[in-house]
């Protein structure tokens, strides 16, 4: 992989700040954005900017052959049958809820997660428990981090209706066997739903490969615009969901008595859409196929798996989960006697190093854990093992003069 042909392509990769220019490791909240993720969504604005989907004028012929692009190459990167089970949303916690809400849950009904949920993919389902009498239950981790099977088996049953769970941790990077705990879920007779939001960008998938009901991601992730995040669903599931948000674009017709829903994605997509978002989320996944999904992966780990070494030959630095290799492009750690918002902040303010702090909406893990937060760098297509370097001897440095 060409990290340096890459670095060229993010504009603010280009600035120099005090002198320096910016290490980012936060790209597990959000990743930088290239120039062809912009220049994409600023074509929309500056040549046609209108309204696809409605309109018959070559503006709006335009914007909808640009959405209707998008939502094929994210078909093709995911490697969905078919282009209509890709629902365009804004986030992953909207698709997240959409299902919660849509699905028909009754009293009862089991729903499980894992103990490292993201408060998106543990809330939906709390809400929906004190809403229906639905009941959450999780499958706790390994003592490592890792995700248990003898876990999950203990607690499967007939009740159990959804498996929902994060593919990759964005609390530690563990990732579970995806293959083996559809496979059991679906032995019990229960759905899954992934929420990929640490996969998708970071990895190959293939929903059918992987027999997934239903799958979130966010664009915001991956190169691509905020507020853009996609479901995909199984096309018969998706055509049996409830609507949860309705309005014009989602009905076929309407009378002053009744009114007759599309069916998907259509269905779920009601009100103009953000087309410039979906318009740079087509760029986006070109941006990533074109460099290879299974490279992106390799080249996080590898970033992953020094920076892990580097870390923990400082004294004082304890990383969180699994070794390297099944942690992604993720490293949390904690630092004995310092606060997390204080090592992020030093590091910051001292080396432009960029890296988040505090409980990254895992607050049930870190409450349960009594633990108040951690630090987490998260690599990236565009980090250099020079970075990582430098990344070290300023913790070093930081961890010796504060702790
Ligand atoms: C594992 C996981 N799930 C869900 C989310 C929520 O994503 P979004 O805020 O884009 O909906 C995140 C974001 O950090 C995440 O890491």
């Amino acid at each position: 992989m060409d990290v340096d042909r890459i670095r060229n392509d993010f504009p603010c990769l280009q600035q120099s700040i005090n002198g320096r220019v910016p290490i980012y490791f936060d790209s597990a909240c959000t990743t930088l954005r290239p120039v062809q993720v912009i220049d994409a969504m600023n074509e929309y604005y500056t040549k046609y900017p209108s309204c696809g989907g409605r309109s018959v004028h070559k503006f709006g012929t335009e914007v909808t052959i640009r959405c209707d692009d998008s939502r094929d190459k994210i078909q093709k990167l995911l490697n969905a049958e078919m282009p209509e089970e890709i629902v365009f949303v804004k986030n992953t916690t909207e698709g997240i809820n959409l299902v919660a809400n849509s699905l028909g849950f009754e009293k009862g009904d089991v729903v499980l997660g894992g103990d490292k949920e993201h408060n998106s993919n543990l809330v939906p389902w709390q809400v929906l428990s004190d809403r229906i009498g639905s009941k959450y239950d999780m499958i706790e981790s390994d003592e490592d981090g890792s995700f248990s099977m003898e876990n999950m088996k203990e607690k499967m049953s007939d009740k159990v209706k959804m498996v929902s769970i994060a593919q990759v941790s964005n609390l530690d990077g563990s990732t579970v066997p995806a293959k083996d705990l559809i496979e059991e879920s679906h032995d019990h007779g229960s759905l899954v739903l992934f929420d990929s939001a640490q996969a998708v960008p970071h990895m190959k998938i293939d929903v059918q490969d992987l027999d997934i009901d239903f799958l979130c991601f966010s664009l915001h992730k991956m190169c691509g615009p905020s507020g853009m995040g996609v479901l995909y669903g199984k096309y018969d599931l998706l055509d049996k969901l409830d609507t949860f948000l309705v309005g014009g674009s989602s009905v076929a017709d309407t009378t002053y008595e009744d009114y007759k829903i599309l069916k998907p994605p259509q269905k779920f997509e009601a009100g103009l859409q953000n087309f410039s978002g979906i318009i740079g989320s087509g760029a986006a996944v070109d941006y990533l196929m074109d460099i290879g999904m299974e490279e992106v992966h390799e080249h996080e780990k590898k970033m992953n798996t020094i920076a892990t070494k580097e870390l923990s030959s400082i004294p004082g630095v304890r990383i969180l989960g699994p070794e390297p290799e099944k942690r992604g492009g993720i490293l949390a750690f904690l630092v004995d006697g310092m606060e997390p918002h204080d090592v992020a902040m030093i590091l910051d303010e001292v080396a432009n190093i960029m890296i988040r702090s505090g409980m990254h909406c895992n607050n049930s893990w870190f409450n349960a854990h009594g633990i108040n937060g951690s630090s987490r760098a998260s690599f990236y297509i565009y980090n250099t093992e020079e970075e990582v370097h430098i990344f070290k001897e300023e913790l070093e440095k930081i961890v010796g003069e504060f702790r």
